[in-house]
């Protein structure tokens, strides 16, 4: 059993040597990570070869053309088009009120953004869990209308059939284990589970349910990280945790969590504190919208840098003459159409603003 988990780590790359090419081993040296990616999607099977063979797996979530573009630019091996669309783009406080509707929109834009990446899509909360049909139908309709590679659904063991009977049909899916934000009303809210040892075990079977269903790999949120490490032991295929500590076979964050885009404190609120913060971008994005805005105020945007568009001396020459032709005809048009603004402005009459 060891053995077998510092295998699946990458720990025991020297004892399984013949299994390891040397194109393998390059991937792995970390400089590499940085000017290197996967050229063309990666599928199923490859991904979890890379688990297997000890390489860590790196997934972000995306939702629109300029996310995919960056995702895709740096090499991402999964991209998730979340139902936390619904938190970080759309406004709502949890992710339950996301649709079909929705979810297509956004998934369209990243998979043109992301042509050559493994682009899982969220059923979004009520789009499956009414029976097999639906979830067919909707499953059907994220890979043929929005061209997901995958689809992710949460729950354990209560979706194992699910899992199952999509997967039959050629559907790849992706389990989703410890918190399940579509479930918050169960849950009680936005919190980790599996800390006491008897729920840790129910994590555990959850996602061994969801395996043997053929799920080719499964999230497992919030959990304390051995349990995603014990997870992460017991399954074959591969673990990417959230929250759930360093043990897995990959990690995936949130787009908008990790950059730090939103200073705004309403948003603030939901930034989870597992999450590492690589950028601020929230405050350079209002640090810029501030300039632009004063700067427009004062007149000193565009200045003659941003004024690119130039008439030859000739043709300026005879604008200015047209202009002449009918000067006072426009000058007394443009009074009328004052005067009926005016007239129409009850408060600027009355002096009130
Ligand atoms: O919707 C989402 O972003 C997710 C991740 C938290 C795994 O499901």
């Amino acid at each position: 059993m060891l053995m077998r988990s510092l295998i699946k780590r990458g720990l025991g790359l020297q004892a399984a040597g013949p299994c390891i090419s040397s194109s393998t081993r390059a991937v792995r040296s970390l400089s590499t990570f940085y000017d290197w990616k996967d050229e063309r999607k990666l599928t199923t099977l490859e991904l979890q070869h890379k688990a297997r063979n000890g390489e860590k797996l790196a997934m972000i979530t995306a939702y629109d053309y300029p996310t995919a573009r960056h995702a895709e630019d740096t090499g991402f091996d999964i991209l998730l088009v979340g139902d936390s669309l619904g938190m970080v783009v759309l406004g709502y406080d949890t992710t339950q009120p996301v649709t079909m509707e929705e979810t297509l929109h956004h998934l369209k834009a990243v998979r043109r953004g992301a042509p050559s990446r493994f682009i899982v899509a969220d059923l979004p909360f009520g789009s499956y869990e009414l029976g097999i049909e639906q979830a067919f139908e909707n499953s059907m309709r994220l890979v043929k209308e929005g061209g997901a590679d995958a689809v992710k659904l949460e729950g354990g063991i209560n979706r194992a059939e699910t899992v199952r009977k999509l997967t039959d049909v050629g559907i790849a899916v992706m389990g989703h284990v410890g918190l399940t934000p579509q479930g918050i009303s169960v849950l009680g809210g936005f919190r980790a589970q599996g800390r006491t040892a008897v729920k840790a075990r129910k994590v555990l079977d959850d996602a061994l349910a969801l395996e043997k269903a053929g799920a080719f790999g499964v999230v497992v949120e919030c959990v304390p990280a051995q349990v995603a490490s014990a997870i992460t032991d017991s399954l074959e295929i591969p673990v990417i945790g959230i929250g759930a500590g360093p043990g897995t076979n990959g990690q995936v964050l949130v787009y908008h969590d990790l950059l730090g885009i939103q200073a705004h404190p309403h948003y603030k609120q939901h930034v989870p504190s597992f999450c590492k913060k690589y950028a601020e971008v929230g405050l350079s994005v209002h640090e810029a919208l501030t300039k632009y805005r004063v700067e427009t105020k004062q007149g000193a945007f565009p200045s003659e840098q941003h004024s690119p568009y130039k008439m030859s001396e000739k043709e300026g020459g005879k604008f200015a003459q047209l202009l002449e032709q009918d000067a006072l005809e426009r000058a007394n048009e443009g009074k009328e159409v004052r005067k009926k603004a005016e007239e129409a402005d009850e408060y600027g009459q009355l002096k009130l603003y």
